[in-house]
């Protein structure tokens, strides 16, 4: 399935193709999208329960998971879930909630040798077994093999770690379409996390589309980019967009069969559902949009990159990732000025054109996986937030 992506020389020539037409890739039609979709309380609440949780989503990459007892707990569709290597290799998750009374066992990230309990001191090991308790004689017949952390499905490949919550087995075709975006050298270079008062589809919706590069990005993204200039390409409920950069005009001396996509453009892969892994020239970018109410999201930002192992690498991977912060500002504006608008009452549905064809993708799918009554329900009206 991974063949469904074109090649790097593909995509280059598409691209020089739509720079001589002035042209760009076209999907099939509209879409409109219900401005309920975004407020509504039951949306919200069936997003997470039938997607969120159903879906193979990734959690973190591989690299932040190094050794044995690395661990990152974060929540998952509003689940607390701790990821742990073992000492097997094997990555495992949890959810992060201990089994006397609840208490959530860490937060963050950091490599442990067990997980124990801050309010009582309950261990447990890396492979979620309850290994102690202290004082135990005060729980006469407690089987601790009926106390070990309660697992969620989990799978590595292709350097992410994938949770699945409420689902027996993770769907293992829809992985292997993925790509290998990193190599055993890449590492995590930083993570960093940030609230967004905007529904977690507004802000994906920022990350698939090039027609606003121009307006939305005049001083940061559109001097080096092309405004709505962009392939994009589906692979099964995921998608690709490519976004060019000018220097690529440099390509059209080099021979059809010599040409690299490498420093001539960014790939943003959106997978299905919360997503998105960005590639830049000295880092890739993966964030994970974190729904945490219908009118708020938390993004949380790995950056990764093979060039860290030395001074100069790291100088290049920081002014990579400050230039693309300043754009993304840009973008975070944008989608907190759309979750203003939409108790406007002013439109019924949003309206993606035809260059917009990745999120009629995202909108399709997340419709398919919904069902029939794709979580309609009462509309509930929010204030709206300043960002
Ligand atoms: S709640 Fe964790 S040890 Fe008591
Ligand atoms: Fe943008």
């Amino acid at each position: 399935m991974a063949a469904l992506l074109a090649d790097d020389r593909a995509i280059v020539e598409r691209i020089l193709t739509h720079i001589d037409r002035n042209t760009t890739d076209l999907s099939a039609g509209i879409w409109r999208e219900p401005v309920d979709h975004y407020i509504s309380q039951p949306r919200f609440s069936a997003e997470i329960e039938r997607v969120l949780r159903l879906s193979p989503t990734p959690f973190c990459p591989s690299a932040a998971l190094p050794e044995v007892g690395s661990y990152v707990a974060r929540e998952a569709a509003l689940t607390p879930i701790v990821a742990i290597r073992g000492h097997d290799g094997v990555v495992r998750a949890f959810r992060n909630v201990c089994r006397h009374r609840g208490v959530q066992l860490v937060d963050g990230s950091g490599c442990k040798p067990a997980l124990t309990c801050r309010y009582h001191a309950w261990t447990y090991g890396l492979d979620g077994r309850l290994r102690g308790i202290p004082d135990a004689h005060g729980f006469p017949g407690l089987d601790k093999t009926k106390y070990g952390l309660v697992p969620v499905r989990t799978l590595e490949a292709h350097g992410l770690v994938f949770v699945t919550q409420d689902e027996p087995e993770i769907p293992n075709a829809e992985i292997s379409a993925l790509p290998d975006l990193f190599g055993a050298d890449w590492r995590l270079y930083t993570t960093t996390a940030q609230e967004v008062a905007a529904n977690w589809k507004i802000v994906a919706e920022g990350f698939l589309e090039g027609y606003h590069i121009r307006s939305t990005h005049a001083e940061t993204f559109y001097p080096r980019q092309y405004d709505n200039l962009n392939v994009v390409e589906a692979f099964g409920r995921n998608s690709r967009v490519s976004f060019p950069y000018r220097r690529i005009e440099k390509l059209r001396a080099i021979p059809a069969a010599e040409r690299t996509a490498a420093g001539m453009l960014t790939y943003v892969y959106h997978l299905f559902p919360n997503v998105m892994l960005a590639t830049f020239p000295t880092n890739v970018i993966m964030t994970v949009l974190e729904p945490k109410a219908a009118d708020r999201t938390r993004l949380v930002t790995y950056t990764l990159s093979n060039m860290a192992g030395h001074q100069e690498g790291r100088t290049a991977i920081a002014q990579g990732r400050d230039f693309v912060a300043a754009g993304a500002v840009e973008d975070r504006d944008m989608a907190c000025a759309a979750q203003r608008g939409l108790g406007a009452r002013a439109n019924d549905a949003f309206t993606f054109g035809l260059f917009e064809g990745a999120i009629r993708h995202f909108h399709q799918n997340l419709e398919a996986v919904l069902g029939p009554d794709r979580g309609r329900g009462a509309r509930v009206e929010l204030a709206p937030t300043p960002c």
